[in-house]
């Protein structure tokens, strides 16, 4: 075998550019085509947050409800794909119903699939509408309850949040700050450079393949708990200490065992995720308006788990962006299933973004291996299978 420099996992491999995203780790920045993430959070809506990716500007006023308006006029979806959602087992995982149904979309693309830019956002525009609508059905069909159809004048939050709640006391889609909570874990999500999913959807782009092939691809990336799924976790985590008394030394035997603790750690920052300080911060406030059912509890379990990762490891390792978004979605009611498919309803803007400046500038996608299996032998005529 010859010794050849491999870049395992592809770590600090720089694979192509990129005008979407910029990832500074050096400066724990992420701007959105040059916007910082947190100043988007604080000041726009995501569907304005969206425009921006497909796009590369925000909108102007009428650019804004233009699009506004195409989100909310796509949001239903047909009783073939309620059909199709029903049919689904129950107990499969939601990220399962959700590649399913988009794959199901992809096979009646009206326009038959064509890789310019103004037909991938359309494609866009329909999931980002509608993949709400099927993640709403697929957990309300789950808890035995009937469906609600989409909203025509809510924002996208209200109108999520509607559909799986209700609108009865108490629910998140009638408290704003819940509402604003839940949007800014949205456009905390939307978009993050080459990470596993997206250079998936980029990988099957730059075949020439078409964009629901993509998306569909980097939903079954997402699902992992490297990626997506670590918020998951992170809740499983949360509940299995369930008293702050036992989280540092929950997070002291997983170390010792050299188990990882999900929502900790990144690929490429080291010094810290540049999400966590916004997102951390509405956890905080959600937990405090969520006070009477017992929410603060999880902020202390927050508080222990991050002190102590971050002082009993040589590389002082930081939470990353699931590890405050898993608990707030916990606070806001959600089965601890259905939080990578919250996930994928946000990141379908940086997705889209990415098939777009695929195709722009495609070149296919296909690394080299170095061979490590037997040297080369020969089969001398007398094999026979037993
Ligand atoms: N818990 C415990 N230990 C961890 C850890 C975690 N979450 N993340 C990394 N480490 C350890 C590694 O095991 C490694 O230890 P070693 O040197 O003894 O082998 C060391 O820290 C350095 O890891 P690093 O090289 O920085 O990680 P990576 O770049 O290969 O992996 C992740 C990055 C995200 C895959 C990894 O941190 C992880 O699995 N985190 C948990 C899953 C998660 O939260 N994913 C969401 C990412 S946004």
């Amino acid at each position: 075998m010859t010794t050849q420099e491999i870049k395992k996992g592809l770590a600090g491999v720089v694979a192509d550019y990129t005008a979407i995203s910029k990832v500074n780790p050096e400066t724990n920045s992420l701007l959105y085509y040059g916007y910082p993430v947190h100043e988007l959070a604080e000041h726009c809506t995501f569907e304005e947050v969206a425009y921006l990716l497909w796009h590369g500007e925000l909108p102007d006023k009428s650019g804004a409800e233009e699009f506004r308006l195409g989100c909310m006029n796509n949001r239903d979806i047909d009783e073939e794909l309620i059909q199709v959602i029903n049919y689904l087992p129950k107990d499969c995982h939601p990220m399962d119903v959700l590649r399913t149904a988009v794959s199901f979309l992809g096979t009646r693309d009206e326009y038959k699939f064509t890789p310019d830019a103004d037909h991938i956002r359309k494609i866009g525009t329909e999931l980002l509408a509608k993949l709400p609508t099927i993640v709403a059905t697929d957990i309300r069909r789950r808890q035995g309850k009937g469906y609600i159809a989409p909203s025509k004048d809510k924002g996208f939050s209200e109108n999520f949040l509607w559909m799986v709640f209700g609108d009865e006391e108490g629910s998140p889609a009638t408290i704003p700050s819940d509402i604003e909570a839940f949007e800014k874990t949205m456009i905390l999500y939307a978009e993050h450079s080459f990470n596993a999913s997206t250079f998936t959807a980029r990988t099957v782009t730059s075949t020439q393949s078409d964009a629901w092939s993509a998306i569909t691809a980097a939903i079954g990336a997402l699902k992992g708990p490297l990626h997506g799924g670590a918020n998951e976790f992170v809740m499983h985590h949360m509940k299995e200490i369930d008293d702050p008394a036992n989280a540092e030394q929950w997070c002291l035997n997983k170390l010792k065992n050299k188990e990882l603790v999900m929502g900790f750690g990144h690929r490429v920052y080291k010094k810290g995720d540049s999400r966590v300080p916004t997102m951390e911060a509405a956890f905080k406030k959600l937990a405090a308006e969520h006070k009477d059912q017992g929410a603060e509890k999880w902020v202390e379990i927050y508080d222990i788990m991050a002190k102590t990762m971050y002082e009993n490891t040589s590389i002082n390792i930081r939470p990353n962006l699931d590890f405050p978004s898993g608990p707030s979605y916990y606070i806001l009611g959600f089965d601890i299933e259905f939080f990578t498919p919250l996930f994928v309803m946000s990141r379908i803007t940086g997705w889209t973004a990415h098939i777009i400046e695929q195709y722009e500038n495609n070149s296919l996608i296909r690394p080299l291996s170095a061979y490590n299996g037997p040297e080369e032998r020969h089969l001398d005529g007398t094999y026979q299978p037993q």
